[in-house]
């Protein structure tokens, strides 16, 4: 299942059940004892895989699966869908990760188990977005009325992409691209989300331009792996550098997030600052995956029932 397949409502009920994980861990420690989740990751990952871990291990749940293509059935020319119905045997629900576009989705179609997209390739990230939003909702109640400016690598950043077709649902949200040329948002996310929605959207190419504006930066890795060739990724991997003189132009209340992992884009001295937020993003992860293991698994209720 694709997270954001969820209704408005049915977010609403997976930030609140989030929130009550995080109030209180203790009362879901055992309710996934007995179940176990495979973590499918043919792509490298620090984060997502281990905030899966973790959060189905807090459950009280087990967890298996492998961290690279080299080390599953992959090597040896195994399909996924084929590869997804031995998984449906072994685990209660899965999380996988695929470089090609639409892995998640054709597996989802040959599983008898919940199967949860953690990134394919530069399309989507859903769960990373349910992070993004889980940190928005707990350090700013609500996604309406706000700008967010999204900068960096907009044409494969899989996150903005799934961050968008996520918060287009959600009143007065201005949008701000703030990217090189080569680095736009690709076009079928500006016509099948933007333009298709009427959401307000500027693009701009300077940072220090649109900083005073925003109530929300979110700031990108530029994609090293889905570049072509190595020359075009030196020429733009350090094109946006965020740095302490860039945050003086900043709203006082502004919010800097980041899916991590940061390369260059945000320098180190950053981190001090109150508005930096990106690692208290990782921690939120932790809850609203907890939340969507619950919910997928169909037990979100059984601690109040
Ligand atoms: C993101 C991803 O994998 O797309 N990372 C993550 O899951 N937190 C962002 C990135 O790799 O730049």
């Amino acid at each position: 299942m694709n997270p954001l397949d969820f209704s408005v409502e049915e977010l609403d009920a997976l930030f609140c059940l989030a929130d009550d994980i995080k109030a209180d861990p203790e009362k879901y420690s055992h309710t996934c004892d007995g179940k176990i989740l495979a973590t499918c990751f043919y792509e490298p990952s620090t984060r997502t895989r281990l905030s899966f871990e973790s959060a189905m291990l807090r459950l009280g749940g087990k967890t298996l699966g492998f961290a690279s293509a080299d080390s599953s059935s992959a090597a040896k020319g195994e399909s996924v869908s084929d590869t997804i119905r031995i998984i449906s045997c072994y685990a209660d629900i899965c999380a996988i990760r695929h470089p090609k576009e639409g892995a998640a989705l054709v597996a989802a179609t040959k599983s008898r188990i919940p199967v949860i997209n953690a990134g394919d390739g530069g399309h989507q990230h859903p769960t990373q977005t349910l992070t993004d939003m889980m940190t928005i909702h707990a350090l700013r109640g609500s996604f309406s009325n706000m700008t967010i400016g999204l900068c960096g690598d907009l044409k494969f950043g899989r996150t903005v992409h799934s961050l968008l077709s996520a918060l287009k649902r959600y009143e007065n949200i201005n949008y701000v691209f703030i990217s090189p040329d080569e680095l736009r948002i690709p076009g079928y996310i500006r016509e099948d989300v933007l333009e298709k929605n009427h959401l307000p959207y500027k693009e701009v190419r300077k940072l220090e331009d649109v900083m005073p504006e925003l109530d929300i930066l979110y700031m990108t890795r530029v994609q090293r792996e889905r570049f072509f060739n190595e020359e075009d990724y030196v020429r733009l991997k350090d094109y946006y550098i965020l740095n302490r003189e860039k945050m003086t132009l900043a709203k006082k209340d502004m919010m800097v997030l980041h899916p991590l992992p940061r390369v260059n884009e945000i320098s180190v001295e950053v981190d001090d600052d109150p508005r930096a937020r990106y690692f208290e993003q990782v921690q939120y992860g932790v809850y609203v995956r907890m939340a969507l293991i619950l919910t997928l698994l169909g037990l979100g209720g059984k601690v109040n029932a």
